[in-house]
This record gives structure tokens, C-alpha cells and sequence, in this order.
């Protein structure tokens, strides 16, 4: 097919493709491993985990919106104990980087996590305090900077070898703030955009369509914002950024990595289209065969702004 070198290293950890999935949109991988082997893709970021098991949000909490979904999941999952017993043994049987995702209701529960995980041998851990659809925690600590700040901290502190990477929240007024927070105390990669929140309402009913009324919106209709913002972050620190957030196509995917991302994950569009991760890996090879270069790596960070 092309000549072109696909692998990516995210803070150590390298991927034989930059094309993640995103945390949420892809459950444990078993589904879609229904479709095609998961061994194609860079890397699989499994549903956000918890302390403890979740039922989540009552329904409905998925709203379509042009070119995009409103949700309200709440971190449905069977809790992090579960998904080292079960879940990563599963995915172990594929050649595939595994990050997994946790939230925690206090700095103290990430620190409880990312030990478990650690000692499990996970490939990266992403830490999320972007949540917009749980009350406790959540998106409290990604849109204060101390807050941001002392999660990362105690992330890092039992993660040992494990890398740690923070997701960022798009819910606040400079994101470059959180970001440099992070960076400070001691993040290995940023990831972001998280789910922008928002609201849909029945006209007739007068009810929101959501059960929760809001919840979180993502799909291609966020693509511009997401890049919008990779490109503020990435430019405000030195540490490597993990892009995502409307991302469906290999353009949307080089547009992330030409504002800086060193790798793309696909959430939304696979519900979509269960192939759209293998599409936007074949999408990004074609554009960077076509451009004449050796590497994919070569477009990150190379916009070039007016
Ligand atoms: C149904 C759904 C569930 C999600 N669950 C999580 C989650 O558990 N943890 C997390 O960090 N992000 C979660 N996200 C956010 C996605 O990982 C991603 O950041 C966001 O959807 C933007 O990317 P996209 O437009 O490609 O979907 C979820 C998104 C959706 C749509």
C-alpha cells in the first residue's frame, strides 16, 4: 500500500498506528472485535472506570444532534477490580496498546486506582476529570487548576513505571490554564477534548430530551473547537498531546496532528460506522503518502498559522 511509517510514540509508549479509540465509545473492545481484529488499531482506551461498579444515569441518555450526539451515560461500569479480572485479559489477547480510564470521586480514589492498574500492567492511564455527566468529582477537578493539580499528582504518585496521561475538559474559559497545571505536576501526555456541555428540549413536551436535562456533546460537529483547542494546548506545553473530539475521517485525524497532537482517537463515528478507527488510520497514511512524507509523526505540530 504506501510507504509510509504509521508508528507513533505518546510519551514512551508506541503505537503502531496513531489511531486510538476513545474511552467510552468502545466499551472493552469485545463488540467491535466482532468486526475485525483489534490488533489493527494503535490503541484502545476502555470505558472510564471507578472504584466501584456504576449503573449510571437513568435513561434517555443518548440525544442525536446534527452531526453529533448529546450523552448522559454516568460512567456505567463494572468498576475497576472487574475490568482487571475480565476485561484486560481479553484485551491482552490482542497486539494492541491498553490505556484505561479512571475516575475517582476524590484524589485519594485515583491514587487507589492507578496502583490497581499499575500493578496489573496497563500500557498508559488516563485520568479523567473532564466528566460532565457525574455529580460528584468529575468535572469539578478538571476545571480548577489546584484541583487538576493535586489529581495528577497523586495519579503519578501510584502509577509507578505506568505513564499518566489527563483529560481536559472543554468546559472552561482558557484551557491552556489546566493544561500548564497538569504539565506542572508531572504529566506525562494531555488528552483532550472531553464531551461539551449541552441541552436539547421537546418543544412540546417542554421536557428535556435527556433524563439527567443536560449531558455531553461530541461527533464531527465538534471537530473545529477540538482542534481549536489541541492547537492552544499544544502550543502551552512541552508535554505530548493526545488528540480527539469529532475526529471521523483522516483528514479530521491530520487536522488534530498538524495542530500539534502526536495521536488521534475516534469515539462518536464509531457508533456510526464500527470501521470508521481502521478508515481514519488508512485516511491519515494516504494524506501523508501524498504530501511525500516518510512518516506520519511528520505532521504533528506542522500548521502553519497566518
Ligand atoms: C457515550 C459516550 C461515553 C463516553 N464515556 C467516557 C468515559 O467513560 N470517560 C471519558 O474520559 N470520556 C468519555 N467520553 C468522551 C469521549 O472519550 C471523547 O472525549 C468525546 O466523545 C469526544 O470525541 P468524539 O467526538 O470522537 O466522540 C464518552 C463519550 C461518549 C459519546
Amino acid at each position: 500500500m504506501h510507504n509510509v511509517d504509521l508508528s507513533v510514540t505518546l510519551a514512551g509508549m508506541t503505537m503502531k498506528n496513531p489511531v486510538v479509540v476513545a474511552s467510552g465509545t468502545f466499551g472493552f473492545g469485545r463488540e467491535y472485535g466482532e468486526f475485525y481484529d483489534l490488533s489493527e488499531l494503535g490503541g484502545i482506551c476502555a470505558k472510564g472506570l471507578t472504584l466501584h461498579r456504576r449503573e449510571g444515569n437513568p435513561g434517555p441518555r443518548i440525544a442525536e444532534t446534527p452531526m453529533g450526539i448529546l450523552n448522559s451515560v454516568g460512567l456505567q461500569n463494572p468498576g475497576v477490580d472487574a475490568f482487571i479480572a475480565t476485561e484486560l485479559p481479553f484485551l491482552r489477547q490482542y497486539d494492541v496498546k491498553v490505556i484505561a480510564n479512571i475516575s475517582g470521586n476524590s484524589p485519594e480514589e485515583y491514587g487507589v486506582m492507578c496502583e490497581k492498574l499499575a500493578e496489573a500492567g496497563v500500557d498508559m492511564i488516563e485520568v479523567n476529570i473532564s466528566c460532565p455527566n457525574v455529580k460528584a468529582g468529575g468535572l469539578a477537578y478538571g476545571t480548577r487548576p489546584e484541583l487538576a493539580a493535586e489529581v495528577t499528582e497523586v495519579a503519578k504518585a501510584h502509577a509507578g513505571q505506568v505513564p499518566v496521561m489527563v483529560k481536559l475538559s472543554p468546559n472552561v474559559t482558557d484551557i491552556t490554564e489546566i493544561a500548564r497545571a497538569v504539565e506542572g505536576a508531572g504529566a506525562d501526555a494531555l488528552s483532550l477534548i472531553n464531551t461539551l456541555r449541552g441541552m436539547r428540549i421537546d418543544v412540546n413536551t417542554r421536557r428535556p430530551i435527556l433524563k439527567m436535562n443536560t449531558g455531553g456533546m461530541s461527533g464531527p460537529a465538534v471537530l473545529p473547537v477540538a482542534v481549536r483547542m489541541v492547537w492552544e494546548v499544544s502550543n502551552a506545553v512541552k508535554i505530548p498531546v493526545l488528540g480527539m473530539g469529532g475526529v471521523s475521517k483522516g483528514e479530521d485525524a491530520a487536522q488534530m496532528m498538524l495542530a500539534g497532537a502526536t495521536a488521534v482517537a475516534v469515539g462518536t463515528a464509531c457508533f456510526a460506522d464500527p470501521y470508521a478507527p481502521l478508515k481514519v488510520r488508512d485516511g491519515l497514511a494516504e494524506i501523508a503518502a501524498r504530501q511525500g512524507l516518510s512518516a506520519v509523526s511528520e505532521l504533528t505540530g506542522g500548521v502553519k498559522p497566518w
